[in-house]
Parts: structure tokens; C-alpha cells; sequence
């Protein structure tokens, strides 16, 4: 109780409400200066009655950077001003991790983890969501994975890094649907000491739901920790050597102006996720050349058209200047197949003085000169010949 006084009395952003009716301290955060820095993208599906763990989201985001010993890490569920862990020893934290064991379906909802020290606050939230441990909660609470068909390959019993840490005893148990695997067969090998199942000659049957499933202690007490995969086999990726379709080798424009030259890359069927497309400039990657943002490559778009898939990477001038006229730029595309490159010079727009702008207005001089003269012409004409009825009349 002292250690917890002390804590509270060092740190200003608390407020204490003295004892409640339960006999225990809670603490109520400071709120407003703690900068809320969203919902992690992955949500954590798990069915009931297996030990669960939240990772918190800032840790994981600054992959690497640890938080300093200083700093003080705190859970609670959204909608409870409750601290984890509240009442019971079924949640506790561990080194930035959130533990709850067993899980309960009403467990399920957003958690939010904070991160404090002395100068600095922020938060982040990550959702759970416990399932029934049915064969109904699968299309949910499953892993997707592909492997490619007549190829060997290797399936990955997800998330369990810290249930299987320090362990030497690890043994993952696999299932196809709830029949076990024997893995001492030709076809599904069971890799020692890791959570991998490595299928052999995968052929279309193999699709469909795995289970794999790790015993951990805790307490005296054992638990199984499963996770589901759902195995898709697709067919072999053709590559095809992607083609530079643009830009064109010179490029017109005046100096001073903005200046965007797109260029799109052909790849047939390959998918975008193999090839890398970006620009240089004299030989060097853009940023280095123009650490001043003068010059930058633009967001890269991957699309299809037709059934074929393209990816475009612009290169942006903002503004162009005189030096833009004898730099070398190129751009590049390379995927497994194939380097290549393609070289484009920018040059300044011949002046805009033309001939037919600067006669433009003689001519229509020449025009209202001419009309004028039309009409005089016509007029003369009918009077001439009205003159003539009159004669004809007056006989
Ligand atoms: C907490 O719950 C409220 C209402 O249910 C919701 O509006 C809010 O976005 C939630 N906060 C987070 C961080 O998910
Ligand atoms: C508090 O944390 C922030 C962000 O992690 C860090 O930049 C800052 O140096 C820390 N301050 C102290 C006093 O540890
Ligand atoms: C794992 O082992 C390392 C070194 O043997 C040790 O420092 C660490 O605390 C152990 N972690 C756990 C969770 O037991
Ligand atoms: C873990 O799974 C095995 C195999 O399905 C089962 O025999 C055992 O009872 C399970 N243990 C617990 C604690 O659920
Ligand atoms: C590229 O090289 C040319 C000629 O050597 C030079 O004039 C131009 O300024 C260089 N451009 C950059 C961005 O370094």
C-alpha cells in the first residue's frame, strides 16, 4: 500500500478516490492531456476457455523501441474507468502484454492501452473478440494462409509467441478439420521444436480448415492454446517481364510551371507485390538528389485494366527549374524477372510566338474588309435590279 501512496503522491495527472465501498484504491486517470492515437488494425480473435494475450498497440507500432523503465503502462477496457487488473486473477499485465486466462466470451470489447511518463501520454486500443468454441466460430476466428499448389510448403500456427518462449518442450499438435495429422507420413511433417507444419506436394484437396493447438501451464494448470488456419492452394503465379510503357523520352513543358510525369508499368499477370518501380535522377534515388522536396516521387497506384495489372509511380516537378534540363532521369522497374529502365530528359516548350497567332488579327481585317466589300457589292446589285422592275411596271 505504502509503494502505491507513493506512486500516486509522485505523479500530478492522478486523481485519487479514497477507499470505495469494495476496500480498494482505484485510480482515475488524468484525461485530457493524453493524446488518443487510434485503433490498432488488427483485431484478436480467440475462442473461450484459452488463455489470451494483448499486445500493447504502441509497442508493437515502434517495433524495436522499447518504452523506458520510466514510463508507466496502463490497461483498461473502453467504457470503464476500471484498471486492469480489476477484481479476480483471471487478467493481469506482463511486459507491456495483457493476459487474460481464461477467456470468456464477455470479455470481448475494446481494450486501451496507455502509455505515460513524466513529459509525455499516449493511447492506443485493440479489440478482442471471444468466440464458442464451435465449428460455427471457424470462418471467424481463422488465419488466412495459401500455399501454391504442386510445390511444397509450410503452414504457420499463428500468434504464439508468448506461450512458446524459452520453451524447449514444445510440441504443436495439428488437425485437417478435427482429425489429427499424423505427422510421421509422407505428406505432413510436423518441424521440430517450431510451430510449422510443412506440407508435400500440396494438391487442391489439402485446401480447407486446419487446427494446431500448444499445451501451456500456468499455475499447476494446463491449458490448450489453438489457432485455426484456413488453407487456400492457389495455382502458380506466372511472371511476365514487366514492360515501361510510359513516359515518353522527352517531355515538353516551361520552366517555372508544375510538372508531373507518370510512369506506368505493364506487368500482364504478375502481381505488383514482386516488382519494385521507383525513379533516379543522374543515377541517384530522388531523395538524396533533392533532399530539399523540390522534386519527389508521387504515391505508387497498382491497378488493372482488362484483366492486366499496371503500376504507376509519377515524378513530380514543383517547380521545374533551368537545372531540370540536363538531369538524366529514369525510370526504374525491377521484379525477379527483370531489370529495366527508361530514360526521359525534360525540355523547355518552344516559345508560343507562332506566325498564325501574330496574323491572326490581319486576317480578320481582311475579313471585315472583304464582308464590306460583299455587301456594298449586293446592295448595288438590288438596287440595279429593282430599278429595272420599276422601268418594267411603269411601261
Ligand atoms: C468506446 O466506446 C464508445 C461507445 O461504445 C465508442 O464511441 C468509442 O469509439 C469507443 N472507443 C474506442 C477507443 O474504441
Ligand atoms: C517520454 O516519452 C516520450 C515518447 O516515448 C519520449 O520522447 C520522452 O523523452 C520521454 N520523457 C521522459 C522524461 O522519459
Ligand atoms: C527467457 O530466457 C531468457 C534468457 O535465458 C531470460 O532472460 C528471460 O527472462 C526468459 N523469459 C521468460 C519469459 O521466462
Ligand atoms: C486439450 O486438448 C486435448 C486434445 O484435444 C484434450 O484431450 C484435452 O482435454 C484438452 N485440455 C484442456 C485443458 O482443455
Ligand atoms: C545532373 O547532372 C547534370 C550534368 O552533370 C547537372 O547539370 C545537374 O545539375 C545534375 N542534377 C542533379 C539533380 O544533380
Amino acid at each position: 500500500m505504502s509503494i502505491l501512496y507513493v506512486l500516486i503522491m509522485g505523479m500530478s495527472a492522478f486523481t485519487v478516490q479514497p477507499e470505495d465501498h469494495t476496500g480498494k484504491v482505484q485510480i482515475l486517470w488524468g484525461k485530457g492531456d493524453c493524446q488518443f492515437r487510434g485503433k490498432h488494425y488488427k483485431t484478436e480473435f480467440r475462442v473461450e476457455g484459452e488463455p489470451v494475450v494483448l499486445r500493447c498497440p504502441q509497442l508493437w507500432s515502434q517495433f524495436g523501441a522499447s518504452i523506458s523503465p520510466q514510463a508507466l503502462l496502463t490497461w483498461r477496457k473502453n467504457n470503464s474507468a476500471q484498471m486492469i487488473p480489476g477484481e479476480g486473477p483471471r487478467m493481469w499485465t506482463e511486459d507491456g502484454t495483457l493476459w487474460v486466462l481464461p477467456a470468456l466470451r464477455e470479455d470481448s470489447g475494446t481494450y486501451i492501452c496507455t502509455v505515460r511518463n513524466a513529459s509525455h501520454c499516449d493511447e492506443m486500443s485493440i479489440e478482442l473478440r471471444v468466440f464458442e468454441n464451435t465449428e460455427a466460430s471457424l470462418p471467424f476466428i481463422s488465419y488466412s494462409q495459401i500455399l501454391t499448389l504442386s510445390a511444397s510448403g509450410l503452414l504457420a500456427c499463428p500468434d504464439l509467441r508468448e506461450f512458446t518462449r524459452n520453451r524447449t518442450d514444445l510440441k504443436t499438435r495439428w488437425y485437417k478439420g478435427s482429425v489429427p495429422l499424423d505427422e510421421n507420413n509422407e505428406k505432413f511433417i510436423g518441424v521440430e521444436g517450431t510451430t510449422h507444419l510443412l506440407i508435400h506436394d500440396v494438391s487442391v484437396e489439402d485446401a480447407g480448415y486446419y487446427k494446431c493447438a500448444i499445451t501451456y501451464a500456468h499455475k499447476g494448470r494446463q491449458y490448450n492454446v489453438t489457432r485455426n488456419v484456413k488453407l487456400r492452394v492457389n495455382k502458380r503465379k506466372e511472371e511476365t517481364i514487366p514492360v515501361i510503357i510510359s513516359p515518353l523520352q522527352t517531355i515538353s513543358t516551361s520552366l517555372g510551371s508544375r510538372l508531373t510525369i507518370p510512369c506506368k508499368v505493364f506487368l500482364g499477370a504478375s502481381t505488383p507485390d514482386t516488382t519494385l518501380l521507383w525513379w533516379t535522377a543522374n543515377s541517384t534515388q530522388i531523395e538524396s538528389a533533392y533532399p530539399g522536396g523540390r522534386v519527389t516521387e508521387g504515391p505508387r497506384q497498382e491497378y488493372s485494366e482488362n484483366n492486366e495489372n499496371y503500376i504507376e509511380v509519377p515524378l513530380i516537378f514543383n517547380p521545374v527549374l533551368r537545372e531540370d534540363l540536363d538531369t538524366d532521369f529514369k525510370c526504374v522497374v525491377l521484379n525477379t524477372l527483370s531489370f529495366q529502365t527508361l530514360q526521359t530528359t525534360v525540355k523547355e516548350a518552344s516559345s508560343t510566338f507562332s506566325w498564325g497567332i501574330a496574323l491572326a488579327p490581319l486576317s480578320l481585317v481582311f475579313l471585315v474588309l472583304g464582308g464590306i466589300w460583299m455587301y456594298r457589292r449586293c446592295k448595288h446589285r438590288t438596287e440595279k435590279a429593282r430599278g429595272l422592275t420599276a422601268l418594267k411596271t411603269g411601261l
